[in-house]
């Protein structure tokens, strides 16, 4: 069924929840309609990113019936989970990954704000446990980095891997190589004009986690389940993790993930 949704000339944007996922699809929406929409009037303003870009796995009937002219669509499925035709297609993969301890810990709060559990009920370590055995939504978040990688190592010219944490350090880099790789590149003179600079601001977490959808309406994150837009803006800080983990937890995960890292070319810091 999925198959019939993309066309080869689709940008799937590919990711683990929790990872950056609503950034990425403001840049990329931004920048694949800054030429119909300038800062003060992009639809970002008052619609959430995850309403401009539907999820494959979960709007299939949206995507039939709307498919808009822009090339994007988003996924959290697995790549071994990815319908055939993607992967037999030249379509462009963008993949955001971000530090495993800061998703672990948005994961749980994403998760137990949706349950509406407090902490009291609903404790880190219950979390930590799961998330070391491999339970997760969408397989273990190092498995979903791993599939990803892989496949870029085969077709370097398909994929376009962004870390969370760069793209925070150094935006005005990343975003421009985003452009690049989505096919339309900054010019001099929109750079100069500030088109990248108000591409940044307007989809920094300060900008959309402060404007009134965000902080109102709600999500239908798929036929059953609806999600306050609150839900995907929490702190955005690189780090926090340091806040919820013991050295013990630490020193576990840290060993877990270079087991699973060893040998691949990748490393997460
Ligand atoms: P925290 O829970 O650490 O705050 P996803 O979009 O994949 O669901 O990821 C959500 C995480 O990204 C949350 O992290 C959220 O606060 C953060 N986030 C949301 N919008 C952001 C933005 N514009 N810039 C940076 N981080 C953002």
């Amino acid at each position: 069924m999925w198959d019939t949704l993309t066309q080869p000339s689709d940008i799937l944007l590919c990711s683990g929840p929790k990872t950056g996922t609503t950034w990425l699809k403001a840049l990329s929406f931004a920048i694949l309609t800054r030429g119909k929409f300038d800062a003060s009037t992009s639809p970002l303003l008052t619609t959430l990113p995850h309403d401009c870009i539907p999820f494959l796995e979960n709007h299939v009937e949206k995507i039939k019936e709307n498919r808009s002219d822009l090339p994007l669509l988003a996924t959290h499925l697995p790549y071994s989970c990815l319908p055939k035709s993607i992967i037999a297609s030249n379509c462009k993969i963008v993949y955001i990954y971000r530090n495993i301890k800061d998703v672990l810990v948005s994961y749980y709060h994403f998760v137990r704000e949706i349950a509406k559990l407090s902490v009291e009920d609903a404790p880190f370590e219950g979390a930590f446990d799961d998330f070391c055995q491999g339970i997760s939504y969408s397989r273990p978040y190092w498995d979903h980095i791993l599939e990803y990688w892989k496949a870029s190592q085969e077709m370097p010219e398909r994929f376009l891997f962004l870390k969370y944490e760069d793209l925070k350090n150094d935006a005005s880099s990343y975003v421009k190589r985003l452009a690049e790789f989505i096919g339309r590149p900054f010019s001099v003179e929109e750079e100069k004009a500030g088109v990248l600079e108000n591409i940044i601001n307007l989809c920094s977490f300060n900008t959309l986690s402060n404007l009134e959808v965000s902080k109102s309406g709600s999500y239908q994150a798929d036929e059953n389940a609806s999600l306050e837009h609150r839900l995907f803006f929490r702190k955005a800080e690189d780090g926090d993790w340091e806040n919820y983990f013991t050295d013990a937890m630490k020193e576990k995960i840290d060993k877990l993930v270079d087991e699973k890292m060893s040998g691949t070319g990748l490393v997460l810091k």
